[in-house]
């Protein structure tokens, strides 16, 4: 177990685009293991992008309060979006910032989970909202650049 330094705005991996990982290694599962521990062990956070963490690597986790666990998205593709809601968001690298975002209601998310098996999950809320936000963050997109109200 590892906790990870979370990079802040305006470190340059927050705006590069992250990679495909090619093999779900024992490498891959600790960095993995290192992103939820590093999210656990923040109270406030909801979500971590390998970004954030300095590596770009396309992963995330995501535990919301009522999670037992972090859920680990490897390789995520969200392949449906469904309606709209006004998102509040901040984002642990991006302290003191926050705004309204524009989130799809609900969305459909394909990933590999640390066996490499796939999985896909359907998500409403908060949790569809958290997951489109570390998506954007594999992209090299922060919250703030969709922000219509400070
Ligand atoms: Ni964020």
């Amino acid at each position: 177990m590892a906790i990870r330094k979370v990079q802040e705005d305006p470190h340059p991996a927050l705006r590069a685009k992250a990679k495909p990982i090619k093999v779900i290694n024992e490498r891959v599962r600790r960095q993995a293991a290192d992103l939820a521990d590093t999210l656990e062990s923040i109270d406030i956070g909801i979500g971590l992008a390998a970004n954030q963490v300095g590596l770009l690597w396309r992963m995330f986790v995501v535990r919301l309060p009522e999670d037992e666990r972090a859920t680990i998205f490897i390789n995520p593709e969200i392949t449906e979006r469904e309606g709209i809601q006004e998102s509040n968001e901040g984002c642990l690298s991006c302290p003191g910032r926050n705004g309204i975002v524009e989130r799809p209601q609900s969305v459909t998310i394909r990933a590999q989970d640390i066996g490499g098996n796939e999985f896909t999950l359907k998500a409403e809320g908060l949790r569809a909202a958290c997951i489109c936000h570390e998506y954007d963050h594999l992209d090299g997109i922060l919250f703030y650049d969709r922000v219509t109200t400070e």
